[in-house]
């Protein structure tokens, strides 16, 4: 039997430290302790922490899971001969990359074998830095997964997600984001026949809202517009696949039964989607281009103050009202390392060559910026307010080099004339003739 799915969801009020509980089944959730001696409907409660159980209290997540079959009960684990492409990391290049966008396979493909790595921070044994995926794919998983290595922030581009976990159900489309905490099992299902999208694994911190500051208590993400899924189970002992990734390598067993038999929760260690379009986007309205920074919708802290492991950034449809100012962002080096996908439409800062499904790479003091015919159009256009629309970018902004995998750098997507975009920018430099002017 399995419990009727659920299309809403409860609000994830995401400060972190609020607590959640569901059960699929009255009388699944134990009253007044975590683990009693025996439940009263025979099942077994598992921890399920995502963090050190002794890290500050505001840090902590943890969720108990009260399920038919504990997750203990499981054979070895193999070690697959197909495993995610690109997890080596490539030569070192500080030349700025743009790839096409990544087609949908032609084989029969489902959410794992379609994982390719693009670049990474670190190897996943370190408890910090991201790997960034783009998935591709045709068929729904017949398995279930985890990764032991990270949380999993998904951002589709294309095709909608039905995502089955532990926790209960996640209907995902494009603009939407999910974030799966670090362990969690769960399968994809795809809605829509054919599916591609992007993926941060995140080995650091787990991702929460930023500090507003003197943006004060409104603004940006806002924490109720966060959901989390009611419980749902499957009482089934049909075998089941389940595959997990450690430490870069996938692995598999086969389960006696559905690792999705979680009857009741409680906790903050859960999963949870957002919709980008109810980001509330602030930006000037007197001059000048703010920093990207202002677009944050989830960070994940680094070991700097300040310097974040990874900000997940979006570009959304937004007024543009700056006066005497070039509006795009102007060209710049930043300290800070850039993964680019562009979700829906067009870019503001490039003409052509970023499209949707695509992907572009500045890492480190790479010089970049509006390409020669954004520039152009930008300092000859009048500043009316104007408004961006159907435009959804994102940026997924790490405080570590981000090294591309061979699998990136070999890709035929890869463009190799993108430095062209900034040849023979004008020379419009005009000195003064002070002689003229004595
Ligand atoms: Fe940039």
């Amino acid at each position: 039997m399995s419990t009727a799915p659920r299309s809403d969801s409860m609000r994830y009020q995401c400060g972190f430290g609020n607590q959640f509980s569901s059960e699929a089944m009255p009388g699944g959730l134990p009253r007044g302790q975590n683990s009693p001696q025996r439940h009263p409907l025979g099942l077994y409660a598992e921890q399920f922490s995502g963090t050190a159980f002794t890290v500050p209290r505001a840090e902590a997540r943890r969720t108990w899971l009260y399920r038919i079959q504990p997750s203990a009960a499981h054979p070895r684990f193999q070690r697959l001969e197909r495993q995610i492409t690109g997890q080596q990391q490539g030569p070192v290049t500080p030349n700025r990359l743009r790839w096409n966008a990544f087609d949908i396979p032609a084989e029969p493909t489902d959410f794992i074998d379609g994982l390719h790595a693009l670049a990474s921070t670190s190897s996943a044994e370190q408890a910090e830095g991201v790997s960034i995926y783009v998935y591709t794919a045709n068929l729904s998983m017949q398995r279930a997964f985890f990764s032991a290595d990270g949380e999993w922030l998904i951002v589709p581009q294309q095709g909608r997600l039905r995502i089955i976990t532990e926790l209960g159900l996640l209907e995902l489309k494009p603009q939407e984001i999910a974030v799966l905490p670090r362990g969690l099992k769960f399968s994809v299902e795809l809605l829509d026949g054919a599916a591609r999208g992007y993926l941060c694994e995140n080995h650091g911190c787990a991702l929460r809202l930023p500090d507003l500051g003197p943006i004060g208590s409104n603004g940006l993400a806002n924490p109720r517009d966060f959901q989390v899924p009611h419980a749902y189970f499957e009482d089934s002992v049909q075998p089941t696949v389940l595959v997990q990734k450690f430490l870069g390598e996938l692995w598999a067993t086969t389960l006696g039964h559905s690792p999705f038999d979680v009857v009741a929760w409680h906790g903050n260690n859960v999963p949870y989607k957002y919709d980008l379009r109810l980001f509330n986007t602030l930006g000037t309205v007197s001059y000048d281009h703010p920093d990207p920074s202002i677009f944050t919708v989830l960070t994940s802290p680094g070991v700097v103050d300040g310097q974040a492991n990874v900000d997940f950034v979006i570009f959304p449809p937004r007024w543009m009202v700056a006066e005497n100012t070039f509006r795009p962002p102007w060209f710049h080096r930043n300290l800070m390392n850039e993964f680019m996908g562009l979700i829906d439409g067009a870019y503001d800062a490039k003409a052509a060559g970023f499209m949707p499904g695509g992907a572009s790479l500045h890492n480190c003091m790479s010089a970049h910026g509006p390409d020669n015919a954004s520039a152009e159009k930008a300092m000859a256009a009048e500043l009316k307010p104007h408004k961006i629309e159907q435009t959804m970018a994102f940026m997924f902004e790490t405080g570590k080099v981000l090294r591309p995998s061979y699998h990136a750098l070999e890709s035929p997507q890869l463009q190799s004339d993108y430095d062209v975009c900034w040849d023979g920018i004008a020379r419009t430099f005009k000195p003064f003739d002070t002689d003229s002017q004595r």
